[in-house]
């Protein structure tokens, strides 16, 4: 499995946004994209899942090109996506949200979903709107697997949780990564990127500005003054 984005550009009305964003992601390993607050993060995922107004260039996986596809075609081939917001539904009680998502569920079911946050297994009948951040991205998450999905795009998942929750999702996606999964990582926090990221690339003004080994960025740091104007 390979998602490969290669000179892409995307627009939202005539803000042209990307720029020649070029990035891939194999089975079974974590690329983190880094960037500043307005950078291009979000919408890298959303012009991967086809949510932005035009998208041009290629975006190809395993040699299919996403580009003429609509949303739910792309999640339907196994490419799924967890919003910054978190996509649960507020009104929906944690049981109601699995199961809408579960209808079309294959590889996961609802039942290795609560195996794999069993928090969410005493919140079932919890309101989506009730639930803390921690709890929800973990819902977020569940329903994102329950597509089954080969590649999963999560939107900064560590953002406002507490930081025990942050190690519960981290541990989460070093499973899923063991298990073949792709995961397309955006982060603010290059911390808890880097714990995690085989690959990073750093997003700046639309364009990529740097890709390398998660190590070379730990080993200096001063790449990510450099780019993220972070210490
Ligand atoms: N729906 C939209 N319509 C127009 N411009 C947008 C929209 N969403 C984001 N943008 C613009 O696109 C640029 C990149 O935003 P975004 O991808 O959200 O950045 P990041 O996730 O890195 O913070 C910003 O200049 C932002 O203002
Ligand atoms: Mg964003």
């Amino acid at each position: 499995m390979i998602l490969t984005l290669t000179g892409v550009d995307a627009f939202y009305g005539l803000h042209h946004v990307l720029h020649g964003v070029s990035l891939e992601v194999r089975a079974g390993e974590i690329v983190a994209l880094l960037g500043r607050n307005g950078a291009g993060k979000t919408t890298t995922l959303r012009t991967i899942m086809g949510l932005v107004d035009e998208r041009r260039g290629v975006i190809d996986y395993d040699g299919v090109s996403l580009l003429g596809l609509r949303t739910h075609e792309i999640t339907r081939r196994g490419l799924a996506y967890v919003p910054e917001y978190r996509g649960v539904f507020s009104d929906l009680t944690v049981a109601e949200n699995l199961r809408i998502a579960a209808l079309r569920a294959r590889d996961w079911t609802i039942a290795d979903v609560l195996e794999l946050f069993p928090t969410l297994r005493t919140l079932q009948d919890r309101k989506g709107g009730h639930l803390s951040g921690g709890e929800q991205q973990m819902l977020a998450i569940g329903r994102a697997l329950l597509s089954s999905p080969r590649v999963l795009l999560l939107d900064e998942p560590s953002q406002g949780l507490a930081p025990l929750i942050v190690e519960t999702v981290i541990d989460t996606l070093r499973r899923l990564r063991g298990q073949g999964m792709g995961i397309l990582l955006v982060e603010q926090n290059a911390e808890t990127a880097l714990e995690l990221a085989d690959r990073v690339c750093i997003i700046d003004q639309g364009s990529i500005v740097f890709r390398g080994a998660a190590e070379s960025v730990q080993r200096q740091p001063e790449i990510l003054s450099t780019y993220l104007a972070v210490g």
